[in-house]
């Protein structure tokens, strides 16, 4: 019982396939473009060596133990054979996902758990070619999963209980931080929270209120600095005397006649939101180089944070 199988070998199934060795776990890689599942080892067996160095390998064993466990397949059955859970990280398309999840079920036995990583698909929709659907769920990962742990854990309507508690247990194994939804609703929790937070930059930015850097600072320099470590609940909890009762009483009125001022959903498409984008596009302009050089910089801070999250 020691062998996942990951589907798709692009940036998602990259860091699933480490996340899951680094757990001792041994991974068969899979991608149907010839050749993209023994690229994505290489690709891997880089990146293990310098985060050796630094020391920031994830899990027990070293570098070249846990590329040993890895191993990539161009063969479906091949790659599912000896399998106790599968992660799908496929492209964002419904009809790949559900016709790849057919073919999966017919190659592996009832008690194995299909688990896909989409980000914007429920699982009924995923799953609607799968016959025996209580081993299926959404195992949803935050990019990039080997700095920023958080699994949201989407159930089927007729996933059963054990299904989410194994995966909940897999995910705490390997290193990663699961959260269970009870059931499934489009964006999840995590991008529900993230539309919300991008409606209101964009409409303050929009209305003139704020310029695009400093509505990024407000973030970044004000409510980031602690969502790091505490959430929006644990937030209100410590920020009156008494706790969240205390908060609501204090803040309550405020807060929701702050509510009913927000704005209509904005509409990204709209001509003056060109404005947003070269306002943007002037503080880091989108070519290749300045944009890999910005996400070298995230994924180097990202890194920095969650050694600090480590010892916290
Ligand atoms: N990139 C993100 O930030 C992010 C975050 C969370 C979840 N996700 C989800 O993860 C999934 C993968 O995203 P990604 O960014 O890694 O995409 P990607 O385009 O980098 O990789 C997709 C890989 O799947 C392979 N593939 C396509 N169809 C296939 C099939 N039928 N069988 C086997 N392999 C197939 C492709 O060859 C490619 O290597 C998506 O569902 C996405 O929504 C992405
Ligand atoms: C990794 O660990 C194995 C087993 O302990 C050891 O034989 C090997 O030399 C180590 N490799 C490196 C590069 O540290
Ligand atoms: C980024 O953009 C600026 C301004 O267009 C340019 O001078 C610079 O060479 C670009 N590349 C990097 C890596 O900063």
């Amino acid at each position: 019982m020691n062998i996942i199988t990951v589907i798709g070998s692009g940036l998602i199934g990259r860091s699933w396939a480490m996340v899951f060795v680094s757990g001792g776990y041994r991974v068969k890689i899979y991608d149907n473009k010839p050749g993209q599942a023994a690229n994505c080892i290489n690709e891997i067996q880089k990146q293990m060596m310098e985060l050796q160095e630094v020391g920031m390998l994830r899990g027990q064993l070293n570098a070249t133990q846990q590329i040993a466990l890895l191993s990539s397949h161009d063969d479906l059955e091949q790659a599912l054979q000896g399998a106790f859970f599968v992660q799908e990280c496929v492209f964002e398309k419904l009809d790949v996902k559900q016709n790849l999840f057919r073919d999966v079920e017919r190659l592996v036995s009832g008690d194995v758990i299909l688990s896909s990583s989409t980000s914007c698909l429920v699982p009924s929709a995923v799953f609607s070619m799968v016959q025996n659907r209580c081993r299926c769920l959404v195992s949803h990962p935050v990019n990039p999963p080997y700095y920023v742990k958080l699994v949201e854990l989407v159930p089927h309507p007729d996933t059963m209980t054990a299904t989410v508690d194994k995966t909940h247990a897999l995910m705490t194994k390997v290193g990663q931080v699961p959260v269970r939804l009870r059931k499934e609703i489009d964006g999840f929790a995590l991008n529900r929270v993230q539309a919300a937070i991008i409606a209101e930059s964009w409409r303050l930015v929009q209305d003139g209120i704020i310029s695009v850097q400093d509505i990024d600072l407000v973030m970044s320099e004000g409510l980031g600095m602690r969502y790091a470590f505490i959430g929006p609940m644990e937030t209100m909890h410590l920020n009156a005397p008494e706790g969240l009762g205390d908060y609501l009483k204090r803040y309550g009125d405020g807060f929701q006649r702050v509510l009913r001022s927000f704005g209509p959903v904005p509409d990204f498409s709209a001509e003056d939101a060109k404005n947003v984008v070269s306002e943007m596009n002037e503080l880091i302009p989108n070519d290749e180089q300045n944009l890999s050089a910005r996400r070298e910089r995230r994924d180097h801070l990202l890194m920095g944070l969650s050694r600090l999250k480590k010892d916290k």
